[in-house]
């Protein structure tokens, strides 16, 4: 387990906090694969209902680590199979997937919430995935879950011009079901949860079956783009830009 990662749970409600301040909560590797196997884990164990997402006040998440992508780029050891296995285990999941947002959601801070089955988010909350910014192309399905569900032409302000969504914004587009205030963000998405898991699992799990018919076409799209993502990570647009974010020379 990652030590940037906490599991806990709360009754049948199982909560990953992603805990890494000092960097904006970042997402390294090590942290996805720990939240892979937390997801995987209580997908098969009947005691768990609900899945929920935490970050830490003011950063639900930085986006990936630029680190590890700076790795990637440089044709290092740094793969990213940890990436893509969680994103294959979100778009997977059969339990419903809760997340409760406060501040930063950059990059997959943003795309994650696009398979959760509802999310809360502060006033303070800003979305923003600026992966043309950095010479990348959508993740997470994003390119075909975000038209979806907002339209083409705010997916396309969000995914190629990289503009930023406040959570009045994202609220409006569809991103998220709900604001709350900053001091009940966690407390109210875990009692979402509760409500949730507090219903009859199977016809949840069914429900949610039927809303998320097309799961083949999501895990489709998510591939086609890591295929893509891949070699955009090594492109010279890329590198570069990950080295102006270390040495801050933008
Ligand atoms: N990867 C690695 N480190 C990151 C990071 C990321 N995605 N985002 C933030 N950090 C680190 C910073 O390097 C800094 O580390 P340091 O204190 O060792 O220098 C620390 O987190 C705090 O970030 P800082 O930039 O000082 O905070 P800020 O409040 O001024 O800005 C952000 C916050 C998130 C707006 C800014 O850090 C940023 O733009 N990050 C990159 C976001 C991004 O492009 N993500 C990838 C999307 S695909």
């Amino acid at each position: 387990m990652s030590e940037h990662i906490e599991a806990t749970r709360d009754g049948a409600v199982s909560i990953i906090r992603m805990n890494r301040p000092d960097k904006k909560n970042a997402i390294t590797r090590a942290m996805y694969a720990s939240m892979t196997d937390t997801l995987l884990a209580g997908e098969v164990d009947d005691d768990i209902r609900c899945h929920v997402i935490l970050g830490v006040p003011g950063a639900f998440s930085s986006g990936n680590d630029l680190q590890d992508f700076l790795q990637a780029a440089m044709g290092g050891t740094g793969e990213t199979q940890e990436v893509f296995g969680f994103l294959h285990a979100i778009a997977g999941l059969k339990k419903p997937f809760i997340s409760g947002v406060d501040g930063l959601a950059i990059g997959i801070g943003t795309t994650i919430n696009l398979h959760c089955d509802l999310t809360l988010a502060t006033a303070r909350s800003h979305f923003r995935t600026p992966f043309v910014d950095l010479g990348l192309v959508p993740e997470a399905g994003s390119s075909l879950l975000l038209p979806t569900i907002t339209g083409h032409q705010r997916a396309f302000a969000m995914l190629v011009l990289g503009e930023g969504f406040t959570a009045a914004q994202a609220k409006d587009a569809g991103l998220i079901w709900d604001i709350v205030a900053e001091d009940e963000i966690d407390a109210k998405t875990i009692a979402l949860a509760q409500r949730i898991a507090a219903r009859a699992p199977e016809a949840v799990r069914l429900s949610k079956g039927l809303m998320k018919s097309n799961p083949d076409a999501v895990l489709a799209r998510i591939d086609e783009e890591a295929t893509l993502f891949g070699q955009r990570l090594r492109s010279d647009e890329a590198r570069d830009a990950f080295m102006a974010f270390m040495s801050r020379k933008k």
